[in-house]
C-alpha cells in the first residue's frame, strides 16, 4: 500500500489530494488507518482487478466510490505516416479547446459530481500545458478548413505518450483516429521513442477499439476510486 501527496492537483483544485495505490494483499485495516489518517480532502484509491470481496466491501463500505477502470495500452512502435492534411499545432484555439473537453468526456473528472465544476478548466490547462513543454507535441487534422481531430503526444525517456486524442462528431468513423495513431508513430520515431502508451477507461469503447484496431495491446488495468473526506452519505 503506497500513499502519496498529489502536489499538482492540490495546487490546481485548491485542497489537498492523496493517491493510495493498493496491492492485491493489502489489509482492510490498515486501509482503514490510511484513510482515517489522511489530510486530504479527497483521495484518488487505485486498486487492482482481482480483489477479494472482502477487500471491495472495505473499500466500498469507507464511502469510496468507483469511477474508473483506468486501461493502459501500449505499442512497440516500427513505423509511423504524418498525412498531408495532419499540422503541428503551436498555440490554443477554441476548435482545439473544444475537443480537449470531448477528449475528457469518459473522464472520472467529469462524472464525479464534486469534481465535475473543475473538469472543463482541468482539461484545457492540460492543452494549455502542452504548448510551452519541448518535450510535448500538438497535432490537427484539417479537413476543409476546419480542425476535424487532435492529439497530444508528451515524451519520457522511453515513450511517446498519448494524452489527449478526440475527433469532432462530424468526422467520426471515417480514419480520422487512426490517422492521428499514425502519426504519433511518426513522432515517436522522430524522437526516437520506440513504445506508444495511452492510458483510456475501460467504458470508452470507441477508444478501446480504436486503440486495439491500430496494434496497441492493453499492458495494465486498475479501478479508481474517489473518497471524499466528507463523504456523500454524511451530507444527505
Ligand atoms: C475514439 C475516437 C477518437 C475514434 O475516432 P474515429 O476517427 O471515429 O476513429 P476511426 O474512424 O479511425 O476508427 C478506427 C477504429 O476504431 C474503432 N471505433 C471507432 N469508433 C467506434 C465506435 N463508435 N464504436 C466502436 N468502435 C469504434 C473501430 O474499430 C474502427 O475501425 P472500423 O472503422 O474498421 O470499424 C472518437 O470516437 C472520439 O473522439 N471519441 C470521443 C473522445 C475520446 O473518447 N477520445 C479518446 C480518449 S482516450
Amino acid at each position: 500500500m503506497i500513499k502519496e501527496v498529489l502536489d499538482w492537483d492540490s495546487k490546481f483544485f485548491g485542497f489537498p489530494v492523496e493517491k493510495i495505490t493498493l496491492d492485491r494483499f493489502f489489509s482492510e485495516e490498515q486501509f482503514r488507518m490510511l484513510l482515517a489518517e489522511s489530510a486530504a480532502d479527497v483521495v484518488y484509491i487505485y486498486s487492482p482487478q482481482d480483489l477479494t470481496p472482502e477487500q471491495e466491501t472495505a473499500i466500498a463500505m469507507s464511502g469510496a466510490v468507483k469511477y474508473d477502470v483506468r486501461t493502459t495500452f501500449e505499442k512497440p512502435i516500427t513505423s509511423g505516416l504524418i498525412s498531408s492534411n495532419i499540422v503541428k499545432i503551436n498555440e490554443m484555439t477554441n476548435e482545439l479547446e473544444q475537443l480537449a473537453w470531448i477528449a475528457g468526456g469518459d473522464s472520472r473528472y467529469n462524472f464525479d459530481p464534486r469534481f465535475r465544476p473543475y473538469f472543463r478548466k482541468l482539461y484545457s490547462e492540460w492543452l494549455r500545458k502542452a504548448f510551452v513543454s519541448d518535450e510535448s507535441v500538438v497535432l490537427a487534422v484539417m479537413e476543409s478548413g476546419k480542425i476535424a481531430g487532435m492529439v497530444i503526444i508528451s515524451m519520457t525517456a522511453t515513450t511517446g505518450k498519448v494524452e489527449l486524442l478526440a475527433v469532432a462528431p462530424e468526422f467520426r468513423g471515417r480514419g480520422v483516429g487512426s490517422g492521428l495513431l499514425d502519426a504519433v508513430g511518426a513522432i515517436c520515431l522522430e524522437r526516437g521513442k520506440k513504445i506508444s502508451s495511452v492510458v483510456t477507461q475501460q467504458k470508452n469503447i470507441p477508444a478501446c477499439k480504436l486503440y486495439a484496431k491500430n496494434g496497441y495491446i492493453i499492458k495494465k488495468q486498475e479501478t479508481v476510486w474517489h473518497w471524499w473526506k466528507v463523504s456523500n452519505r454524511e451530507e444527505a
